[in-house]
């Protein structure tokens, strides 16, 4: 009977071509509406491919507006062009959301290089002085994008990106490593020492929102490459790119278009009409992204979840982080878990507002103490707790 349903399904009629051309790690050949920044950055680079020199950008803009895109497509031009060049030049695009440590960072150089590099048990410096070696040896050259920087050095300080800048200053050889910086914001800018704000600052690529007629465009260009002709009206285009362009994020825009593809699917309707996409709307929030959940540790998962709760047991706008470290505690209980130690814990709020999820202020009056007040982002909180609920399941045991 399974083999029936599963040969049944695959062979329903879908409105989908590929779906996989609508997954956020897709890199278009093409990003409409990002000529100019692409050309830019060109410009930035070119010092890098005909006089061998090293670059530093930063590419700065809220979120969905095409940052990670614009730089991995980039760095797809800037290999193979640099390889008709007769330059060993490759390009590496780490997220620091993932990456979260200098010394995971240049591992990951490392092992970029070579992957089986007994890198184990020597600290960054060291490990940072076997990549140059290397690349000297080799005379090769590197683009390294650090995605996500903002929130790696609220974590570790700036220590890394004035070594990565400085790396080869002392030995008098040319610096083979250039950096993209991508952050939402160019003010953790200011935790930099003023010699390296100062090599970014020369070089930073605003993002904008995108606009209705914007979101428009990359919707139909995408609907193209991910769906069978005609399957999805115009209208239903115009109305996602209604919807998404309050926030400018082409993200949400793409993912709502996947959503009612699947809902037109699941209905086994032959197009993608405007009332799907409203359907779709109830299960996509673009203030929080599903992988930034699905990332953070399971602690900070539970303290998350407490403070959702406190929101919904209440109808103010703040909740005091007293009150939210006791629903931890009830929280941790629930998931057999032992609640951490209160410094542990206000790390993990810590990180959970690094990530956006959250905002902080601090006491409004000295009777409050030291209670912290914490608002939410403008997310749905029963759909919050679902999803948190949902990944802390296998934990309940
Ligand atoms: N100009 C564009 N043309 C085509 N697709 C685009 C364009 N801009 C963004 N996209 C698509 O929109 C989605 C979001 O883009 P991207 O991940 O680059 O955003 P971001 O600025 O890095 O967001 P975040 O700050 O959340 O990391 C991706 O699927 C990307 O392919
Ligand atoms: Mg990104």
């Amino acid at each position: 009977m399974f083999e029936e349903i599963f040969e049944e399904e695959l062979n329903r009629e879908s409105v989908f071509r590929d779906a996989s051309k609508l997954s956020p790690d897709y890199v278009p050949r093409v990003l409409v509406h990002r000529e100019d920044e692409f050309r830019q950055l060109t410009r930035i680079f070119r010092p890098v491919i005909e006089n061998r020199m090293s670059q530093r950008v930063l590419i700065a803009g809220s979120v969905g507006v095409g940052k990670t895109v614009l730089a991995r497509r980039f760095g797809e031009e800037l290999e193979t062009r640099a390889k008709g060049r007769g330059l060993n030049l490759t390009y590496l695009h780490l997220n620091c959301r993932k990456d979260k440590t200098p010394y995971s960072v240049i591992a990951k150089i490392l092992q970029h290089y070579n992957p089986r590099w007994p890198y184990h048990g020597l600290g960054p410096e060291k490990l940072l002085d076997d990549v140059v070696s290397y690349m000297n040896a080799h005379d090769v050259y590197l683009t390294l994008t650090l995605d996500e920087l903002d929130y790696f050095i609220q974590l570790n300080g700036p220590d890394l990106l004035y070594t990565l800048t400085r790396v080869t200053e002392e030995s008098g050889a040319p610096n083979r490593i250039s950096i993209i910086a991508i952050a939402r914001d160019k003010n953790f800018l200011r935790f930099l020492d003023a010699a390296t704000q100062s090599t970014f600052m020369h070089n930073v690529l605003m993002l904008d929102r995108y606009t209705a007629p914007q979101l428009r465009d990359i919707l139909s260009q995408r609907v193209g490459e991910a769906f069978k002709s005609g399957t999805v009206e115009e209208d239903t285009i115009d109305l996602i790119a209604e919807i998404a362009s309050k926030w400018g994020d082409a993200r949400f825009a793409l993912e709502l278009l996947w959503r009612a593809g699947m809902i037109a699917d699941g209905e086994r309707k032959n197009t993608v009409i405007p009332d799907h996409v409203r359907q779709a709307k109830a299960e996509v929030h673009p203030e929080v992204k599903r992988e930034v959940l699905r990332e953070l540790h399971p602690h900070e998962k539970m303290v998350l979840l407490a403070i959702v709760r406190k929101f919904m047991a209440s109808k103010r706008a703040y909740v005091s982080s007293d009150d939210v470290e006791k629903g931890y505690h009830v929280v941790c209980e629930e998931y057999h878990e032992k609640p951490r130690l209160y410094t542990q814990f206000w790390e993990y709020v810590k990180r959970i507002e690094g990530l956006g999820l959250i905002d902080l202020k601090p006491p409004k009056s000295r009777r409050m103490g030291r209670h912290f007040r914490i608002s939410l982002q403008e997310v749905p909180v029963s759909w919050l707790e679902k999803e948190l609920e949902k990944l802390l399941e296998g934990r309940k045991t």
